[in-house]
């Protein structure tokens, strides 16, 4: 696809066939998050790959608990309260592959980083017909120490981008787009 069709056609995709994402067309994607740019070109991303619907599905079950659990401890307001608690609200969008960017460092900039991994990764997604959505839900609950444990996560690398991925049911129309604020500067 043309540069400006994916950018503009991505969307945040929340229903997903259960066809599973292979391996390669995964390491497809890392190949292009990792050809992001990044401070002082020191990389300080890894990525680590969850797949099958049930195993994510499963995730998204303990994270919602944990979440509407410790809701006061997070920054989210009451309608997104709300949002979780309905029992429609699957928190992974039964998505059949999850892959998060992780950063390896503490240096100042390796979260922004990771952002521009994730981006490459959700683009290059577009690019091969599959669906992405970043859930940012997911982040504070994959970050506890007994989680990374469990995970297999090294304790000092931080997850900054878990993103579900798939073949989407249908591509939803976007919501759009507020004009750009523009300070022309003299
Ligand atoms: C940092 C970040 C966190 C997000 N967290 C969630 C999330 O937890 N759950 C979710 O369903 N979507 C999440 N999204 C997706 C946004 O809601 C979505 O990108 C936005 O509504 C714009 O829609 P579009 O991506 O289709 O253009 C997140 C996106 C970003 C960039």
């Amino acid at each position: 696809m043309e540069l400006m069709d994916v950018l503009g056609s991505r969307r945040a995709v929340r229903d997903y066939t259960p066809m599973p994402v292979e391996r390669p067309t995964i390491e497809h994607l890392i190949h292009a998050a990792t050809l992001a740019p990044s401070a002082m070109n020191l990389q300080p991303w890894a990525f680590a790959v969850l797949t099958g619907q049930n195993r994510i599905d499963q995730l998204a079950g303990r994270i919602k608990s944990w979440l509407l659990a410790n809701f006061s401890d997070t920054m989210y307001g009451p309608s997104i309260r709300g949002m979780i608690e309905d029992p429609k609200y699957t928190l992974l969008h039964h998505a059949p592959a999850l892959v998060m960017v992780l950063a390896k460092s503490q240096e100042a900039q390796a979260v922004e980083d990771c952002c521009l991994a994730a981006e490459n990764l959700m683009l290059a997604a577009r690019d091969e017909g599959l669906g992405s959505c970043w859930v940012g839900f997911a982040r504070p609950w994959i970050n506890l120490p007994e989680i990374k444990k469990e995970l297999g996560l090294p304790q000092n690398y931080h997850v900054v981008a878990p993103i579900v991925l798939g073949y989407p049911l249908a591509w939803p129309k976007s919501h759009g787009r507020s004009a750009p604020e523009i300070q022309w500067l003299g």
